[in-house]
Order: C-alpha cells, then sequence, then structure tokens
C-alpha cells in the first residue's frame, strides 16, 4: 500500500495501454537562472525570493480583509520590489510579470476600493500560477535535486570510482550472489557476499558527504540492522540454506536498496532525464 502514490502517478501519465504515445513537454528554464543557485551562488536567491513574494500576497490579503491601510501599504511596497527581481534577476522572464499592477495595487489600497483590489491580487497571482506551471517542477529538479556526479567511492580494489560504478558494481553482487546459490556455488556465493558488504561500507562513507555530521540518515539504511542481516546473509550461505539465503537477500534489497532508492534515485534520475533532454 505504501507504493499507491507512485503507482499512481505512474498510471497518470501512462493512461491505457502501454503503447499509447504521449508526450509531455516541458519548457526548458532560461540559463541565468544558474546564478541564482548553488553552486553559483552562496544562496538559494530565487527560491527565498518566492518564499518572499507569497510571504507577501498572502500579508496583503489578510490586512485587506481588515481594510488596515498602512500595513498594506507596506507590504505592497516589499511586494513591488520583491516581484519586479523576477525580471532583474532573469531578464528573459520579463515577459512573464506584469509589473504595471502593482501602481494599481497601491491606489486600490488608498482608496479602501478592496473589490478591484481583489481583482488585481487575483491578476497577479495568475502570473505567479502561470510561470509555476510551465517551469517549476524543471527548475526544482534541476537546481535543488541533490547531484551525486562528483561523489567518489572506493571499489573493492581500494581505488576511487564513481557513485554510479558503485551501484552498478553493488548490482553485480548481488546477483552473483542470487545466481551462485541458484547454482550451489558455496564458495562464489561467500565471496559475492563479502564483496556486497565491501561496496555497502565504502557507500556508507559518502553519506556524509551530503548529510554532513547527520549520523541517523545512514544508521537508517546502512546501520546495524543491515550489519546483522548481512552477517546472517553469510551464515546462511555457509550453512547451504539456499531458500533462507534468497529471502534473506530480497529483505536486504527492499530495506537498503529499494528505501535509499526511494528516497534519492527518483528525484535523481529525473533530473539526469531532464537535463539530457534539456542540454543543460
Ligand atoms: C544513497 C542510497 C543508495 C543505496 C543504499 C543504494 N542506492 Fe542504488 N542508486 C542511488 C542513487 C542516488 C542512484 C542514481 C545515481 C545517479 O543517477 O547518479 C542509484 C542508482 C542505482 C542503479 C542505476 C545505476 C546506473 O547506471 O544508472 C543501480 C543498478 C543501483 N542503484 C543498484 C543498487 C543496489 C543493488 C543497491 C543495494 C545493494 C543500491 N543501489 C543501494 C542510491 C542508493
Ligand atoms: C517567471 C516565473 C515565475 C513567476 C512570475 C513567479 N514564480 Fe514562483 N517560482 C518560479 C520557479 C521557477 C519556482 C521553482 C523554484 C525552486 O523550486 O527552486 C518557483 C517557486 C515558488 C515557490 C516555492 C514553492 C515551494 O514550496 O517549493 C513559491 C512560494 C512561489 N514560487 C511563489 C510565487 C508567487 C507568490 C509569485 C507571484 C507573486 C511567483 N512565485 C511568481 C517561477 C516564478
Ligand atoms: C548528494 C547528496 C546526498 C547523498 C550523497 C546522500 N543523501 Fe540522503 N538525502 C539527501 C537529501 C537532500 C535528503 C532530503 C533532505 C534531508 O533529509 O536532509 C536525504 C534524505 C535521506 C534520508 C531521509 C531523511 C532522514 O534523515 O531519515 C535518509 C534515510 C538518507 N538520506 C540516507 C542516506 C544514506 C544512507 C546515504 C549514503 C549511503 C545518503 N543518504 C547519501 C541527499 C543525499
Amino acid at each position: 500500500m505504501k507504493f499507491t502514490p507512485v503507482l499512481f502517478l505512474i498510471s497518470l501519465l501512462m493512461p491505457g495501454s502501454a503503447y499509447a504515445e504521449r508526450t509531455i513537454k516541458f519548457d526548458t528554464p532560461p540559463a541565468s537562472l544558474k546564478k541564482w543557485y548553488k553552486p553559483s551562488n552562496k544562496r538559494q536567491v530565487w527560491l527565498h525570493t518566492m518564499f518572499r513574494l507569497r510571504r507577501e500576497m498572502q500579508a496583503i490579503n489578510e490586512y485587506a480583509n481588515e481594510n488596515n491601510k498602512p500595513a498594506m501599504e507596506k507590504w505592497i511596497k516589499r511586494l513591488e520590489e520583491d516581484y519586479n527581481k523576477i525580471a532583474e534577476m532573469v531578464p528573459e522572464w520579463k515577459k512573464e510579470i506584469k509589473p504595471r499592477l502593482l501602481p494599481e495595487l497601491k491606489i486600490f489600497a488608498k482608496k479602501g476600493d478592496t473589490l478591484r483590489l481583489a481583482r488585481t491580487l487575483e491578476m497577479i497571482q495568475q502570473t505567479c500560477d502561470d510561470c509555476h506551471q510551465r517551469y517549476q517542477l524543471v527548475v526544482t529538479a534541476i537546481y535543488r535535486s541533490p547531484n551525486y556526479k562528483d561523489i567518489k567511492i572506493k571499489n573493492i580494489n581500494g581505488s576511487l570510482h564513481d557513485f554510479k560504478d558503485n551501484m552498478n558494481a553493488l548490482s553485480i553482487s548481488v546477483n552473483q550472489i542470487l545466481i551462485a546459490l541458484d547454482d550451489e556455488k558455496k564458495s562464489t556465493a561467500l565471496q559475492a557476499q563479502q564483496n556486497l558488504y565491501t561496496q555497502l561500507q565504502a557507500l556508507g562513507n559518502s553519506c556524509k558527504n551530503c548529510h554532513k555530521k547527520d549520523t541517523y540518515p545512514k544508521e537508517r539504511i546502512l546501520g546495524k540492522t543491515m550489519l546483522k542481516n548481512m552477517e546472517l546473509l553469510k551464515t546462511r550461505i555457509k550453512k547451504g540454506r539456499v531458500k533462507g539465503s534468497q529471502k534473506l537477500l530480497g529483505k536486504i534489497g527492499v530495506t537498503v536498496c529499494a528505501r535509499c532508492h526511494n528516497i534519492h534515485r527518483i528525484v535523481s534520475d529525473l533530473r539526469n532525464t531532464l537535463q539530457s533532454h534539456n542540454n543543460q
């Protein structure tokens, strides 16, 4: 049941038969946006401007209900500054906003014309919604999803390789164990189990690249439970317990590989796909 939302999403993306040809098109955000995100910038400037815009819109709406003119004036001034920053930061997006609506907003606020004030706020909100509809998802995936490209991990010979190489090596070891179990080759299975263990330990050292001093994320996926299960796997292989070993490896696949993939890999794959299509 836990996976229902993902399945639901897939069924939305692929209605009807698997052969139905439907293209989803995303607009590529202008390259100048990059300046307003890490690592080009020290802060996520674009995103923080957005958070302020939402707060300003909310404040104006709330004070409009109370007809509190000084408070409205204060927040409209801030909204105007931040709204105009959109086109200052990304000139290509100048046509996406309607700066003339801000002086109008000021006039209606001053007059206490709540009806037109509300209508103007809606028109501004429409420009927010239109841009989000076209760009928000892609921008979040490209600029704010974690990136594994520069992470290096030790392979079983002790030299460094890419994150992706580690992943493929893990997958090979898992299948080597399964094949050897199937064919009752105990020593091959034991060697592959040892490799898998070494590869998982090496992967565990890479978590701090992003999680820094927070040790909980590693413990959750590659902690005591994983160590215990890997130890038990070795014992079962040694004892020639094929079914028990297969079952345990299945459990490791779910609690280690799939659990981590559900957090990290889905967004990473989305980002890579979008980037390969957008050539950014
Ligand atoms: C950090 C948590 C994490 C764990 C634990 C993990 N993976 Fe991954 N895996 C990822 C991420 C992130 C990607 C996508 C990497 C990328 O696109 O650069 C990935 C991608 C992969 C890929 C695709 C590689 C490719 O060439 O595109 C395979 C295969 C894979 N993982 C297998 C495994 C197996 C098998 C296990 C368990 C034994 C496992 N992974 C455990 C995070 C993890
Ligand atoms: C020209 C395009 C554009 C316009 C106009 C725009 N935005 Fe955005 N907005 C974006 C993009 C792109 C993102 C995605 C940023 C990200 O995920 O890092 C975003 C994200 C946001 C978010 C973050 C949502 C979240 O929780 O992650 C908020 C809030 C927001 N915008 C509010 C507004 C408001 C309010 C307005 C109008 C007053 C507005 N935006 C106008 C492009 C725009
Ligand atoms: C490239 C960056 C990156 C790497 C490397 C990475 N993570 Fe994460 N991870 C994230 C982000 C971003 C989140 C979501 C925000 C957060 O919780 O910090 C996250 C969330 C998590 C979570 C869920 C939140 C929590 O604290 O329980 C777990 C568990 C986790 N990561 C485990 C791992 C493990 C285990 C590794 C190493 C094998 C790892 N991560 C490596 C970026 C990364």
